[in-house]
């Protein structure tokens, strides 16, 4: 089969390092792909937003499936477009896409399907939710509705930071519409784990676990990114737990949706806080996450495309899904400064060395091919993954090849996966 991948992080580096594996599998494109993406694949110059320009290079190219990995294209309705023309698409269609499309809208589901969540208000309007902050007190969690590139969720710790969240958002519409509306919610504590799950809108199969590192800088401090680096699996999450977020979560959404009217097929994507009382949605996301898709496609043992394609035509309950046993560990490299402001073009070394490094797998974000040379071209840069018999081996081998490889002003943290190591013995 002739595959296109659409995206150019991390996500789409294993998304098409994992396709080529299946014998299915014929050629793959990417668009607009990375220099690490462009070593096993084609690049293609068109940018995921350009629906139409994708759509075009699909028929020409006689695609016979295309993988969405961002949630921008998937919210604009990207699959939506592909069926129209009468391609395969692998991805929620518009209306599905509002789960991680609309903060609003995923609540509203929540509430009306009784899924456990964070106990929250949605407001039009800044003066009113100021006063609701005031009540209700803080910490307290101010979210804009709309995408936000992950900038639109702010922790407040304190009145005054919450009311400049509000401020930020609905008066100087620092995120545009999507902050035209806000989710104001109550703090949850706990440990967050990410559960992402194969639909095909009736069955629903839940992937091994993963956790990410949101924080830039260890000890889970500074501000919050795209993802610092992923395990899986997480410990955190308990047979007994995955359980109870299959019966509890994922399967009362993909339900509660379908008795909307929406047939969600793709990836569901829950971000749960494990509360004292229990696992809570603090957001859905409909994709693979990034870094997470790096820990947990390298333990997948079944074929990608033969799932995705079953998916798409609606027979998942059709496939055994199986997985490797082992662990995974991935480290974000990312450009001095980021989330804030970074340069870009420097050179990266290393990276052959690190290619020749076993049960390592390098997965190129934001990198480049300029006069030969692989260089730095977005905020993270490399999602250095390795596997190991444990958690701790996993690790060791991830950052061992992290310490081959160098560009200035690198900056990654060196406490991944220490929650699990902490939680379960076994691992170390
Ligand atoms: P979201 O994009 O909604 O997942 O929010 C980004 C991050 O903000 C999450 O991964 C959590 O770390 C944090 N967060 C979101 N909602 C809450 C909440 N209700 N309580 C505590 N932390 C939250
Ligand atoms: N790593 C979180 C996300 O992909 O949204």
């Amino acid at each position: 089969m002739r595959v296109l991948v659409v995206g150019g992080g991390g996500r789409e580096h294993t998304l098409v390092w994992q396709l080529l594996k299946s014998p299915r599998v014929q050629k793959v494109y990417c668009a607009p792909g990375n220099a690490g993406i462009a070593g096993i694949a084609e690049c293609v110059p068109i940018a995921g937003e350009d629906v139409d320009g994708l759509v075009r290079f699909a028929l020409e190219n006689e695609i016979q499936l295309t993988v969405v990995g961002p949630e921008a294209p998937l919210t604009a309705g990207i699959v939506d477009a592909f069926t129209a023309a009468g391609l395969l698409a692998f991805g929620p269609d518009k209306n599905a896409a509002q789960l991680e499309g609309s903060k609003v809208f995923a609540k509203e589901i929540m509430e009306k399907y009784n899924i456990p969540t964070a106990e929250s208000r949605v407001f039009q309007n800044a003066t009113e939710a100021i006063a609701y902050i005031r009540e209700k007190g803080v910490p307290i969690v101010v979210k804009a509705d709309g995408l936000a590139a992950g900038k639109g969720v702010i922790v407040a710790e304190t009145v005054e930071e919450a009311v400049g969240a509000v401020q930020l958002i609905m008066v100087e519409q620092a995120f545009g519409v999507a902050g035209s509306q806000i989710v104001v919610e109550e703090f949850l504590s706990g440990e967050e784990v990410s559960v992402l799950a194969f639909t095909d809108g009736v069955t629903v199969v839940p992937m091994v676990s993963s956790q990410d590192h949101k924080a830039a800088y260890d000890g889970d401090t500074g501000p919050n990114t795209g993802g610092m680096g992923a395990y899986s699996p997480a410990p955190v999450l308990t047979p007994e737990l995955l359980a109870e977020v299959e019966e509890r979560i994922l399967r009362p959404t993909i339900s509660g949706l379908r008795q909307e009217g929406i047939v969600f097929k793709g990836i569901l994507y829950a971000g749960l806080m494990i509360t004292p009382n229990g696992p809570k949605v603090l957001e859905y996301n409909v994709r693979f996450g990034d870094p997470e898709c790096q820990a947990v496609l390298p333990r997948l043992k079944s074929d990608l495309l033969t799932i995705m394609l079953s998916v798409v035509n609606r027979c998942l309950h059709e496939q055994k899904i199986e997985w490797h046993n082992n662990h995974t560990a991935c480290v974000v490299m990312a450009s001095g400064g980021y989330p804030g402001q970074y340069d870009k073009g420097w050179v990266i070394d290393g990276l052959e060395d690190a290619a020749t490094m076993e049960d390592v797998f390098v997965f190129h974000a934001g990198t480049a091919l300029k006069q030969g040379n692989v260089v730095t071209a977005g905020g993270r840069v490399l999602g250095v993954t390795a596997w190991g018999k444990t958690l701790r081996l996993a690790l060791d081998k991830a950052y061992a090849a992290v310490d081959v490889i160098s560009f200035e002003g690198a900056h990654y943290r060196r406490d991944i996966g220490q929650k699990a190591l902490r939680r379960d013995v076994r691992n170390i």
